[in-house]
């Protein structure tokens, strides 16, 4: 169903997530037929480009970055018409009269803050003091937003002087994922598992993000900030919320947040020694994170495992078991919810424990299993063996296809529908929560572990679950 027709200005619009992601994504929406002949979409960067040339670098873009270039070439030409360009001074006064004339307030107005956190005030001000931003106004930001609770509340203040809290769509992109939706999906649209999913039936979760790619490239920016703020204080927290949050009463944005929040307020303080901060070595052929990052004193983590605890009725006493790490085995993005052991069984010799195991496989083979204990195939006793129930999506749901978590993303923006998109005080409860654990290990100095690339990260981090007679699932694509 195609959206309304809508102005979508892109600030920071010639920058390396506006040509990877978003232009890419808007394409692909296009192709879909989602949007009117008459939708616009306006790059505005300081760079002095005359719209054909803003043309001639998304059609750059969609060549190395999209997959439906080739094969629609065709529309290619039809997209690249609805783009326009405007130069300007994010600080000062250039451009902005011309940006006027290229939006109208009477149409949904998307803002796109592609651009360093410290100009959110400048273009905030400037949009209202211009008299761009219409009542459909609405400005979408990206991560990091802010490095630990006091700047996100400074950012928070500054949009909020411009901007309703209804009008601000933060983005984090693992809530654009379909598989992460879809644990919202699984828990309150199935009647057998949320009967199961509290401290009598679950023994621990584990969440694992694990990447093969290390920081090159991007060392300076990833250097400030570390596994801790560049994935756990986001997307891993976001992961978590889903994963242990109360069912709303109804799927929309406030209700939702409201039970996320909940949970992050329920995160117990962690002790140290439930944390272990790796770095990756160099090998023979490639560089170490500190080469990457260029510091070779650095002490930034790329690499976490941690154990949380929430402090509720629903999940007393149960270990949420997080880890991310870069340059580990496999790609590989996996929620297991492991269940307790049968406290009795009734067949002699059996030597178990068996256990339930729910894995969610985020990406990439998307999909879920589910460990089930049957009987071992043949004429002998019962014996009992542990297999898989296997729900691949790309098999289940074959000719279906599945958008990017951007494209979902950006078309939620248009529509005006904030449920995937973060409240100004969850992400202030998320940095409450990570501050004390960030400021305890810089006090101290604490120095990351080491471990091998293409590995599963240090051998403390096994040792944080092998210490309470648990382990952790293979990293394995
Ligand atoms: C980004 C982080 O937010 O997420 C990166 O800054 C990380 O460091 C990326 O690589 C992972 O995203 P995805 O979608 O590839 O899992």
């Amino acid at each position: 169903i195609p959206v309304a027709p809508f102005d979508l200005v892109v600030f920071g619009g010639t920058g390396d997530l506006a040509k990877r992601k978003i232009i890419p994504a808007l394409f692909r929406r296009f192709v879909a037929g989602q949007f009117e002949e008459d939708a616009r979409i306006i790059g505005a960067a300081r760079a002095a480009l005359s719209g054909a040339e803003y043309r001639t670098l998304a059609e750059e873009a969609l060549k190395e970055f999209s997959a439906e270039y080739v094969e629609n070439s065709k529309e290619v030409a039809a997209f690249l018409h609805m783009l326009d360009y405007v130069s300007i001074d994010a600080t000062g006064d250039g451009g902005w009269e011309e940006l006027k004339a290229k939006t109208s307030t009477d149409r949904v107005q998307a803002f796109y803050f592609s651009v360093a956190p410290s100009l959110f005030g400048a273009l905030a001000e400037r949009l209202h003091s211009y008299q761009i931003a219409g009542p459909e106004a609405r400005v979408v930001v990206e991560k990091p937003f802010g490095r630990d609770q006091e700047t996100a509340k400074a950012l928070n203040a500054t949009l909020a002087e411009y901007f309703d809290e209804t009008q601000i769509y933060r983005i984090d992109h693992y809530l654009g994922k379909e598989t992460v939706q879809n644990l919202m999906a699984l828990r309150f649209g199935n009647m057998m598992f949320e009967p199961l999913w509290n401290n009598h039936y679950i023994d621990h979760i584990q969440i694992t993000v694990a990447e093969t790619v290390g920081v090159g490239g991007r060392g300076a920016y990833y250097d400030k900030s570390g596994a801790m703020r560049d994935m756990v204080q986001n997307h891993l927290m976001q992961l978590l919320c889903l994963i242990a949050m109360e069912p709303p009463a109804i799927y929309d944005a406030d209700a939702v947040r409201d039970e996320k929040l909940k949970v992050i307020r329920a995160l117990q303080p962690v002790a140290p020694h439930h944390i272990v901060r790796g770095q990756y070595e160099a090998t023979d052929t490639a560089p170490s994170y500190r080469d990457d990052a260029e510091n070779p004193r650095s002490f930034t983590e790329s690499f976490i495992a941690m154990r949380c605890e929430i402090a509720n009725w629903r999940w007393a006493g149960v270990p949420f078991y997080l880890r991310t790490g870069k340059k580990l085995r496999a790609r590989s993005s996996e929620i297991a919810v492991v269940f307790k052991a049968l406290g009795h069984s009734i067949f002699e010799g059996d030597t178990g424990p068996h256990r339930n195991i729910l894995s969610i496989r985020l990406q990439p083979n998307e999909g879920i299993d589910m460990t089930v204990t049957v009987k071992e195939p043949g004429p002998g006793g019962m014996r009992l063996i542990d297999v898989p129930l296997d729900l691949t999506f790309a098999e289940a749901m074959a000719g279906t296809d599945s958008p990017e978590a951007y494209e979902r993303l950006i078309m939620d923006v248009i529509r005006g529908n904030q449920t995937l998109f973060m409240r100004g005080d969850e992400v202030e409860a998320a940095w409450r929560w990570t501050d004390p654990l960030i400021n305890g290990w810089e006090a101290r100095n604490d120095v990351p572990k080491q471990y091998v690339p293409g590995s599963s990260g240090p051998e403390d981090a096994l040792m944080l679950l092998h210490r309470d007679g648990r382990r952790w699932r293979d990293i394995k694509a």
